[in-house]
């Protein structure tokens, strides 16, 4: 596969971004870097959803127009984003008239192919999810899992979509494509939820109580559903119904949190079908960031470590570092400030910035500042330097949402068997008889040659010191557009001068 369009959910404007929507949007630019270091073109979108029930509750208590408040809180994701090297090609936002001319030319198709209608209501319906809940999916007190509320009493007419008629064509797509929903227990559990019948989909609200949205094309008293609206943004971002979005389309990755799970595996795929589209080539869920004690970390729970903190403490990689080593799968992750600070300083600070100013500052004191020329390597220089260029193209080879933590901690080994290296080679101590220069140059050149391919290796997670570790060393940073990247030992040029920004991750007080 030649190109990647990965996206990520667009998130609420009820709150202020937090640490759960800054993971997804970054592992969306790691994969999305990684596919560019692999030759791939690369669309990314992320975004903002503004529409709904609690988009307006919030927009009221905010005392700004609901446009002014739109525009102040998605700016908000947008530019966590930018300080989070977060490289989007587009930034989704619901409210963008394009968007909302679609939602009702889709709306427009589903009528006039008979899917679509009016009937009463009555059910519970979770605000904070902008969904209804069935009674199984409350917890013992009756409340959502999620957000600790007991959902509201709703009873009115609205349009619905019968989505039953898809359910068998869902379920023989789920078992002919194995790899669609990853990782699997997300596969099986949507498998569950396909064993009964599937419920009409409600894709509107009276207006008299939800006015932020789209107007339904053929009933003005009705706006569209904020999931019905939101899903869309995944194909309005690529043209859809222009041509264009086939160019994209056939390799989408639609990367989301396991909280909504069912809206992207079973009414979304359902919601392409009914428009003769294809269903994203592949769903990619994680687990959540959960605050010590277990809980889930939310807006509306106020318990959510702040990004923007943690950027202005350590920078913005130490969170993408934090991030992409920690998350697990399959089950949730621990986070708080007091672990991203002991990551960053284990990790980031010991065993790679220090190694890196070791090697830098030794060199400019021996070798002139420049990549030792004439030096002699052992067998096993050879050996080390190779493994490490084996391991980083394994890596990226196989990057998925998943392997992004493996990635990580493979390079952290690979820093750590740099620092054995260079403790059991010594060369502070064997430069002291001239006769063992070659020598010291040689491993230096290994701790060099190593650190440039580290740095490469890390570069789609930690872009902005990366390319500072690689300018350092007397290498080119990794360009952030499609270029094929072999991962090839013994590249360093001898003779190449090296810069002295060696201070890539200053060790912060714990
Ligand atoms: O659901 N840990 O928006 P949202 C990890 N607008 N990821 C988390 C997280 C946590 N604790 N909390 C949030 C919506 N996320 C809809 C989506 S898409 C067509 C519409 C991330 O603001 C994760 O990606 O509630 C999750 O799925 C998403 O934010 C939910 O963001
Ligand atoms: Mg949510």
């Amino acid at each position: 596969m030649s190109r990647l369009y990965v996206s990520t959910p667009i998130y609420y404007v009820n709150g202020d971004p937090h640490i759960g929507h800054a993971h997804t949007s970054i592992m969306a630019d790691i994969l999305k870097r990684a596919a560019l270091m692999r030759g791939k073109e690369c669309l990314l979108s992320t975004g903002t959803d503004e529409h709904g029930q609690k988009n307006q509750t919030a927009a009221e208590a905010s005392g700004l127009s609901p446009q002014a408040y739109q525009d102040r809180q998605s700016a908000l994701f947008r530019d966590l984003f930018d300080r989070l090297n977060v490289s989007y090609d587009v930034f989704a936002r619901t409210s963008d008239p394009f968007h909302m001319e679609q939602v009702q030319e889709i709306e427009r198709r589903l009528h006039a192919a008979g899917l679509l209608v009016q009937k009463p209501y009555r059910g519970l319906y979770c605000v904070g999810c902008e969904q209804f809940k069935k009674a199984s999916d409350l917890d013992e007190q009756g409340r959502c899992v999620d957000h600790l509320v007991p959902p509201e009493e709703m009873d009115e007419v609205n349009y619905f979509m019968r989505i039953e008629p898809f359910r068998p064509w869902l379920i023989e797509h789920i078992e002919n494509n194995p790899g669609w929903i990853q990782p699997n227990g997300f596969r099986n559990e949507v498998m569950g939820m396909l064993r009964q019948p599937l419920e009409d989909l409600c894709i509107s609200r009276p207006r008299a109580r939800v006015a932020l949205g789209v107007p339904l094309p053929f009933d003005p008293d009705y706006v569209t559903y904020v999931w019905f609206d939101a899903l869309i943004n995944y194909v309005t971002n690529i043209g859809w119904p222009d041509e264009r979005h086939a160019y994209w389309w056939p390799y989408s990755e639609n990367l989301i949190g396991k909280d909504i799970v069912k809206t992207h595996c079973i009414y979304w795929p359902i919601m392409l079908r009914a428009l003769g589209l294809t269903p994203p080539n592949r769903l990619s869920v994680h687990g959540y960031w959960i605050a010590a004690g277990g809980q889930k970390m939310s807006k509306s729970l106020g318990n959510a470590v702040d990004p923007v903190d943690i950027i202005n403490l350590l920078g913005a990689d130490a969170l993408r570092f934090y991030l992409a080593k920690n998350m697990r799968t399959g089950s949730d992750s621990q986070i708080g400030a007091s672990l991203i600070v002991s990551t960053y300083n284990t990790d980031l600070a010991n065993k790679i910035g220090n190694l890196l100013s070791r090697v830098v500052k030794f060199t400019a004191r021996h070798f002139d500042g420049k990549v030792p020329e004439g030096f002699s390597l052992s067998d096993e220089d050879h050996g080390l330097v190779e493994g490490i260029a084996r391991t980083a193209a394994r890596e990226h080879g196989a990057v998925t949402l998943h392997t992004i933590p493996s990635l990580v901690q493979e390079a952290v080994v690979i820093a750590e068997t740099l620092n054995i290296y260079i403790d059991t080679t010594a060369p502070w101590t064997h430069i002291k008889n001239p006769d063992n220069r070659n020598r010291v140059g040689g491993v230096l050149y290994v701790l060099l040659d190593g650190l440039r391919l580290l740095f490469e290796m890390l570069s789609p997670v930690i872009p902005a010191t990366a390319a500072r570790g690689l300018i350092a060393i007397g290498a080119d940073p990794i360009p952030l557009e499609a270029r094929l990247h072999e991962f090839v030992p013994m590249r360093l040029s001898p003779g190449t001068p090296l810069g002295d920004d060696v201070n890539l991750f200053p060790r912060v007080q714990e």
